[in-house]
């Protein structure tokens, strides 16, 4: 989705934009410019397409200034082109903004800017916001009072950033509701706008995020926070640890398969500091969970989209399995409008990598307006839904760049496994010998993973048979049915083959007449609860000439017999299964999408952080 990257210092901002923008990439976007404040007037470049068509417009014709903003466009309003690109100029050419979110009375407000006059030059929404502005700004109102006044007639949810001639020596920011973040980096002498962290992690780690409905006038000394309404906010600034080095790709083509492979060591970090081994217990204090609490709760909701969605199904499996508490998964986008029943004894679990999907955020607020205890597992620091939620687990896990989630799916598994523990103890229905057994299952996981990741070489080759496929079919069932749609999810995302997730047992009730000598098969069979039934998967898809790819136990014979292909996966206890099993269908998506030559840290369409509805 759109990404907003801003500076004002002593510094060239050209630069300094272009790269943070270069760092928001990973979002997804169709189009970019900047708009730079030179010699006391605006100077905009824009352009659709990739970031260095806009670096090459940049050197064909230069811009610089101390003062600059820029975007890369999702296109929401109008084709992506160079016309519709922001950042979007006034009538005057004195004021230019860039914009996150959609306007949604856009039409109307048109509409009544056009009978006072204006000229839109774009079909995007965003213009009707500086139209706003210039008009307040007509009235004699400062740049402040100008933007508070748009904004106030904007519906919809939307970061905002601002920059006037007039007034050269602030720009402006706001947020309201859900339309990604916006982050200020605090420098010396200089500071930072912009939509995620990775943009200006290099320069600062200070870091202070605006809240939905409030306003930040960022000067070279510093920020003042206010709410739309100009009440002042005193704010905290945090300090971010994030390695930036750990935002760059290294000795890695794509940073999917950089981010496969750190899975070992975002385990480890996921356990890191909350397993108490000697004893057996969890410690997972962000998520403020108390005995009188975990006592309480009498159903839990997961709420989360795409990958996230998938983790949370395993969670339900383990928290139902572990702390016997019922629980159901909703896709985020479904349960914002079923008018879900809740109460004060249901607590709303929320799963996101970027802790902004508008889908997700819309579910947590209609889960807080129904009085239920809110959590989340969240990657992004600072994040809303890390902010909206009443405690939370941080994922741990880095910045995660790849639009196709990896790590950020198999931490919260093990997040999850951890919290259906915790509540379980809470709730008395665990004894310590049990607990004890599950801990320390977890020192496993680490290295369980990266023994995953030591045979890539042989995914490798699986993948080389099946890169000409068309279409495949994946089968799990119990903790594993999850690890299919996952799979599934990762192979249609990057590699663009239609891929379905099925339920193994749900295969006799339509999809099979699907099988024949064309279709692989990815069947999901560890030792686990379910090995039977999936075994005898592969045996019906093999009787139907299915070519069967089995994700197995290592040393399983049985297996090596029936199948075509077999992705070895070492022996897992079952609950942490998840987390192995999914790893080498990572790679083999990753693999694929290699060999098929495709943009797999891009994939079309696709944003890294889903911040529209
Ligand atoms: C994952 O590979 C996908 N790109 C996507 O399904 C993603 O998991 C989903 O959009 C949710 O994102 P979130 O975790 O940031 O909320």
């Amino acid at each position: 989705m759109c990404g907003i990257v801003g500076y004002i210092g002593e510094k060239d901002a050209t630069p300094i934009v272009l790269n943070g923008l270069k760092k928001l990439e990973y979002r997804g976007y169709d189009s970019a410019g900047l708009a730079v404040l030179e010699n006391g007037h605006i100077e905009v470049r824009r352009d659709a397409g990739k970031l260095e068509r806009l670096a090459a417009l940049v050197q064909e014709s230069p811009l610089h200034g101390q003062v600059g903003i820029g975007h890369t466009r999702w296109a929401t309003h109008g084709e992506p082109n160079a016309g519709n690109a922001h950042p979007h100029l006034g009538m005057t050419g004195d004021v230019v903004i860039v914009h996150n979110g959609i306007v949604e009375n856009y039409l109307e407000l048109k509409e009544e800017l056009k009978e006072k006059g204006a000229v839109f030059t774009s079909e995007t929404d965003t213009e009707v916001i500086v139209h706003l502005i210039e008009r307040s700004l007509m009235t004699g109102k400062t740049l402040e009072e100008a933007i508070r006044c748009a904004l106030l007639r904007l519906r919809g949810a939307h970061g905002i950033v601002v920059l006037s001639k007039d007034e050269p020596d602030k720009i402006i920011a706001a947020r309201i509701g859900n339309a990604g973040g916006v982050v200020i980096g605090m420098g010396d002498g200089e500071m930072y706008i912009a939509s995620d962290l990775p943009a200006i992690l290099e320069h600062t780690r200070k870091m202070v995020f605006l809240e939905s409905r409030q306003m930040a006038v960022v000067t070279r000394a510093g920020a003042r926070i206010s709410t739309l309404e100009g009440e002042p906010i005193p704010y905290e600034v945090q300090t971010i640890s994030w390695d930036p080095v750990s935002a760059e790709k290294g000795e890695y083509r794509h940073f999917m398969r950089k981010e496969i492979h750190e899975q070992v060591r975002s385990l480890t970090d996921t356990i890191a500091g909350r397993v108490d081994f000697d004893h057996g217990r969890i410690n997972l204090p962000k998520l403020n969970l108390t005995p009188a609490l975990a006592q309480r709760i009498e159903r839990i909701y997961i709420i989360a989209c795409g990958t996230a969605a998938y983790a949370g199904m395993v969670g339900k499996v383990l928290i139902e399995r572990i702390a016997r508490v019922p629980v159901e998964v909703d896709i985020g986008s479904e349960f914002r409008y079923r008018d879900p029943i809740i109460n004060e004894n249901t607590a709303v679990l929320a799963i996101s990598q970027s802790g902004e999907t508008a889908d997700t955020l819309a579910a947590m607020e209609e889960a807080r307006e129904k009085g239920a205890v809110l959590w989340a597992i969240v990657n992004a620091i600072g994040s809303q839904a890390m902010r909206l939620a009443d405690g939370f687990i941080s994922m741990q896990v880095g910045p995660e760049i790849g639009v196709a989630s990896t790590k950020a799916y198999t931490a919260p598994l093990v997040d999850l496994y951890m919290l259906a523990i915790h509540l379980a103890e809470q709730r008395g229905e665990i004894n310590e010998w049990e607990r004890k057994g599950l801990v320390s299952d977890l020192r496993l996981v680490p290295d369980l993973a990266g023994r995953c990741l030591d045979r890539e070489g042989e995914v490798e080759i699986v993948a080389q048979a099946l890169v000409e496929a068309r279409s495949a079919l994946y089968l799990g069932r119990g903790v594993n049915m999850p690890t299919a749609y996952e799979g599934a999810l990762k192979l249609k995302e990057i590699s663009y083959i239609h891929a379905e997730g099925y339920p193994a047992g749900e295969m006799k009730h339509g999809p099979i007449a699907l099988i024949d000598g064309d279709i692989p098969v990815v069947v999901i069979a560890p030792q686990d609860p379910w090995y039977e039934k999936m075994f005898s998967q592969i045996e019906q898809a093999k009787a139907r000439g299915g070519q069967v790819i089995a994700v197995a136990t290592e040393g399983d014979k049985r297996i090596s017999a029936a199948a075509d292909h077999v992705l070895w996966v070492p022996e897992t206890p079952w609950m942490l299964s998840p987390v192995t099993t999914v790893i080498p269908l990572q790679m083999l998506a990753y693999h694929i999408a290699a060999l098929r030559g495709l943009d797999i840290d891009q994939p079309r369409n696709l944003a890294k952080s889903v911040t529209v509805e």
